[in-house]
């Protein structure tokens, strides 16, 4: 056993209300995510349209809330009429984000239909990259425009009678980073952003935008990035996007395991910096943080390895991409970054996890094959389920670790949500060494207590992972015991848990 933990949580405590879009997720078009994963034609539970049913199933059981579409790099160079009318007459393009074909048989009519159907919100990005205001304002006036106009009748026309109804539009994607196509200066994508949102927002004055934010937290424009872009947009977009992505560097795993300390720092940063361009241009509306693209990414090895041979390569259709098997390690580190997330619901308004299928995503899947959970599933699924109502942030008292990255951090990290009488609490054990103690403090009597733990499987250590053939990693029950106002529990080294009980009020 290490140091033994201490939660204090004051239940009639204030928080801000679980933002339920903070569990979105990213559909690309990239790799195998929506061809070869989400539509794959030909499998055996593939739909008349080509959708495969075990992945939908799969999508709905992971509750996520929005899903972002259709990328992602991709949506730089994309024209979005390539994807609608008759499959049978759509070009087929070279997707030079990916260096990868793309036969545009997907493309809006196709996907939203099928986030309908698994129950997502469709947050709709548009191509500021190598297009510009008319054709943002097209796909908008296609998609919301109830009828009477060439491009609203188009859409009718293309089988779709009530407009699509989409209020989440993201102006561009990392237009920061050099590797995007039509990369911009921060004063370019400032102003392009800008006129492209006014022009929306008279074409549909119910839409909310997103402004996109550095592409990560190292970007040397980062902060001056944020100040120019908000200071072009403010009083016109709702939120600004921040993209985090975290990977263990080898011999470091306590920094690794510490993300959620380095996401905390960053967002703090980030809503500085939104305070400040509201307070000089005298903004009363709020702009939300939109972390529209995190999760745990292997990018030195796609950097390094597989970037290098992917593009000097031929242009396949639906190549594998960035398919990152997630150890266990991986899942307490994702869980753990949700924790951060509902912790600053009092600045992150929405956050989608990147991406949704095979690519570093939560559900895999083998052409003709099954489709199966991996590890991030789980914590993904767990928080989503029972996150509602508000959030309220405890008191810890915990033993350290040092990390080389952020410093001493608390070996445990915890949030709550409170939605009536429904108690979550949500908790990481990041010490890799033993496990610790946990008394949870919550002043009032608790019912119906339940405890689910994500952690290393008997006969597996912390690299172990689920693949096609077997799936050793799921959340087992953990056992609680209670003992009046108080609950104790034994968090095992490197795990990720979810308690849930009724409380009084
Ligand atoms: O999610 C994979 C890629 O990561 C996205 O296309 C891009 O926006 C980010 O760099």
């Amino acid at each position: 056993m290490t140091s033994p933990t201490r939660i204090v949580l004051d239940t009639t405590a204030a928080g801000p209300d679980v933002p339920r879009r903070l569990f979105g997720t990213f559909a690309e078009h990239m790799g195998r995510c929506v061809y070869d994963g989400i539509s794959e034609p030909g499998h055996p539970t593939a739909d008349a349209d080509g959708f495969r049913g075990d992945v939908l199933d799969l999508v709905r059981e992971l509750g996520a809330t929005v899903v972002r579409y259709p990328g992602g790099n991709f949506v730089s160079g994309y024209r979005w009429e390539d994807g609608v009318g008759p499959r049978d007459q759509r070009p087929v393009r070279l997707d030079a984000a990916w260096h990868s074909t793309e036969t545009n048989q997907v493309g809006l009519h196709e996907f939203a239909d099928w986030a309908e159907r698994a129950g997502l919100e469709l947050m709709e990005a548009v191509n500021l990259g190598t297009r510009g205001v008319a054709e943002a304002a097209d796909l908008l006036e296609y998609a919301n425009h109830p009828g009477g106009t060439a491009l609203s009748d188009q859409r009718r026309a293309n089988g779709r009678d009530e407009p699509f109804g989409i209020r989440l539009w993201c102006l561009g994607n990392e237009m920061d980073g050099p590797w995007q196509i039509g990369h911009k200066t921060a004063d370019e994508y400032g102003r392009l952003a800008a006129e492209s949102a006014r022009l929306m927002r008279f074409i549909d004055p119910d839409i909310e935008l997103v402004a996109a934010g550095s592409s990560n937290h190292e970007m040397p424009t980062f902060g001056e990035w944020e100040r120019t872009v908000l200071r072009h947009t403010a009083g016109l977009v709702d939120h600004i996007s921040v993209h985090a992505y975290y990977e263990e560097t080898p011999g470091d795993p306590a920094s690794f395991l510490a993300s959620g300390v380095g996401l905390d720092r960053y967002l703090t940063e980030v809503a500085g910096i939104i305070d400040e361009v509201r307070a000089e241009h005298g903004i009363d509306t709020p702009i939300g943080i939109s972390v529209d693209e995190w999760n745990v990414w292997n990018q030195t090895r796609w950097n390094e390895v597989d970037k290098p041979r992917v593009f000097t390569g031929d242009w396949p259709v639906a190549p594998r991409l960035i398919e990152d098997d997630y150890t266990v390690t991986d899942a307490v580190v994702a869980g753990s970054l949700l924790i951060t997330l509902l912790r600053r619901a009092d600045r992150v308004s929405m956050a989608n996890l990147a991406q949704l299928v095979n690519v570093i995503a939560p559900i895999r899947t083998e052409p003709g094959g099954p489709a199966w959970r991996q590890t991030t599933f789980f914590p993904f699924q767990l928080t989503a389920a029972r996150a509602t109502g508000r959030v309220v942030v405890p008191q810890i008292t915990a033993g350290t670790i040092d990390t080389a990255r952020y410093g001493a951090v608390d070996a445990v990290d915890a949030v709550a949500t409170i939605d009536g009488d429904e108690l979550s609490l949500f908790v990481a054990h990041r010490g890799l060494d033993a496990a610790t103690p946990v008394e949870l403090d919550l002043g009032v009597p608790a019912t119906g207590v339940e405890a689910l733990v994500l952690t290393i499987p008997e006969d597996g250590d912390r690299h172990t992972v689920n693949g096609a053939d077997a799936q050793p990693v799921a959340p087992v029950s953990l056992p609680v015991d209670a003992d009046g106002t108080s609950l104790r529990f034994t968090l095992p080294p490197l795990s990720w848990a979810r308690l849930t009980a009724r409380i009084a009020r």
